[in-house]
């Protein structure tokens, strides 16, 4: 899709539709509005006045100016309250405009930007947010089907604005949205693929490709890469798995020791059967979410590539399939993480925490000034925090905590505190080993936790994206399936950090 900024009065534009917007309990439009509004005979004060709109959050009209202005139709957009309107709210009135115009068919779209006028905003975020909004809402998974119904693409999206101060900054926004977007899009197709397609080796080829297009350093370990390092965790549950596991490692501005240094580390489960410990057959299908966290991880390090952010960023991405086999690891089982510790095996189920307990102690040979865990951890943290709402987060430091939590607040990928107390550590007390990989059922989500924290040792953020990979639901830009939760978290702490 061809993406630009146009000065100009959005009545004027020569595109198939235009996007302009109405705040609820407003009577008379201004700005870009009251500019269509009186072009179009007051066809928009005729909707207000006759109560057929109301301006809520997302609430759409269509209005056909039958030669009066050069576009077929105006979509009109409800913002809702004004007190209540932030930039999520734009993300998702811009989603709400855009699927009704590709609902119809439109093929170009203008839009005028949402909460620069009235909302307050600075332009460049809210140029960001209504672009990213329309991005991730006409992002679609495109499925291999022999006989697919054709759908509509819109072909040209512009943004339209009148005042020639705002067009640097709203191409700035454009830029960051345009890069997000698609780190976003790559997290949920590979979230979204089958599990016998997106195995490691196709994770690899991912990394492979974002190394290539933004020349990163990229290391593919394979089994005797792992061996060399002792990485008995990892291995312990690729043991089992008929895919070769592979142990992807990529690194941004490598040389560059004077930056800071961040390592994002992802959870690539590519499914999760249980292993010997095996999970119901219900629903199983959903574990093939369980490489979530690699999936934010490699979106993330494409927006890091196209972006030029000016950090030195690692992004490491432990993946393997967890399957019942006659060379599956076991219950019962004693295995030596990479860093010596040894682990009683109490469930092969538990097997995010032993791939991350390698991927751990590996991050801290970047010398790292924080280390930052994504993944589909737990199904206590679902039950904690509900499905799509927050993330559960872990942290030994709490500037790197708020930061992360506002991370979470400005995206709307939200993060929930939740606590790394010791006392936890009772529970995964082993008679035969260092430490158990499971303390049971109850406060199981914390107890995930002081697992993984037995193999860090510097600043340490852990996100249990349980809850939030996968979704059932549609709304606003999200869409059932793959949310690609994460990636525009990180990306904003990343921008944000030192
Ligand atoms: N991948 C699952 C956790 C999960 C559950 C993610 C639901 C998304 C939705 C993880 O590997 C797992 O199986 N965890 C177990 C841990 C238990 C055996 C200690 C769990 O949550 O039941
Ligand atoms: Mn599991
Ligand atoms: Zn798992």
């Amino acid at each position: 899709m061809k993406l630009s900024v146009v000065q100009g009065s959005i009545q004027t534009v020569k595109a198939d539709t235009i996007i302009v917007n109405l705040f609820e309990g407003i009577t008379t439009p201004d700005g870009a509005t009251r500019a269509v509004d009186q072009a179009i005979n007051g066809s928009i004060s005729d909707l207000i006045d006759g109560g057929d709109f109301k301006g809520k959050v997302g609430e759409t009209a269509v209005i056909y100016p039958r030669g009066l202005i050069p576009a077929r139709r105006v979509v009109l957009v409800g913002l809702g309250k004004s007190d209540d309107f932030d930039l999520e709210g734009v993300r998702k009135v811009a989603a709400a405009a855009i699927r009704k115009a590709r609902e119809l068919n439109a093929k170009s779209v203008a839009t005028i930007v949402h909460g620069a006028g009235l909302g307050g905003f600075p332009v460049a975020e809210a140029a960001q947010a209504t672009i990213e909004g329309s991005l991730l809402a006409l992002y679609r998974f495109n499925a291999p089907k022999q006989h697919a119904e054709p759908e509509n693409e819109i072909e040209e999206l512009t943004v339209v604005e009148f005042d020639p101060e705002k067009l640097m900054d709203i191409q700035i926004g454009l830029a960051n949205a345009q890069a997000i977007s698609e780190g976003v899009a790559l997290a949920r197709d590979l979230v979204n693929l089958p599990p016998n397609v997106a195995t490691p080796s196709r994770l690899a080829q991912a990394a492979e490709e974002i190394a290539h297009q933004f020349g990163m350093k990229l290391t593919i370990g394979d089994r005797s890469w792992a061996e060399e390092r002792q990485m008995g965790a990892f291995l312990a549950v690729a043991k089992g798995a008929g895919e070769e596991p592979k142990f992807i490692v990529l690194e941004h501005n490598e040389v560059q020791m004077d930056l800071p240094t961040v390592v994002l580390v992802g959870k690539g489960i590519t499914f999760d059967t249980g292993g010997i410990s095996i999970k119901p057959s219900e629903r199983m299908g959903e574990m093939k979410s369980d490489m979530g966290g690699a999936a934010a991880v490699l979106g993330t390090m494409k927006v890091v590539g196209s972006l030029h952010l000016p950090l030195r960023v690692i992004g490491v991405a432990p993946a393997t399939e967890n399957m019942p086999d006659a060379n599956a690891y076991h219950p019962a089982d004693v295995i030596t993480a990479s860093n010596g510790k040894t682990i009683e095996i109490i469930s092969t189920d538990a097997e995010g925490r032993m791939i991350l307990a390698d991927a751990l102690v590996f991050a801290n040979k970047y010398n790292p000034d924080v280390v930052i865990d994504l993944a589909t951890l737990t199904g206590a943290c679902v039950v904690a925090l509900g499905e799509d709402i927050a993330a559960g987060i872990f942290c030994n430091d709490p500037r790197l905590s708020e930061s992360l939590v506002a991370a979470g607040t400005a995206t709307h990928e939200r993060l929930w505190p939740l606590p790394l107390w010791d006392d936890y550590k009772k529970t995964i007390k082993s008679e035969v080993a260092d430490m158990k990989n499971s303390g049971g059922r109850s406060g199981g989500v914390g107890t995930s936790a002081i697992f993984l924290k037995e193999f860090t040792n510097y600043k340490w953020a852990h996100l249990d994206i349980a809850p939030m990979a996968l979704t059932s639901k549609e709304s606003g830009y999200i869409h059932v399936g793959g949310t690609g939760f994460g990636v525009r978290l990180l990306v904003e702490f990343l921008r944000m950090w030192e």
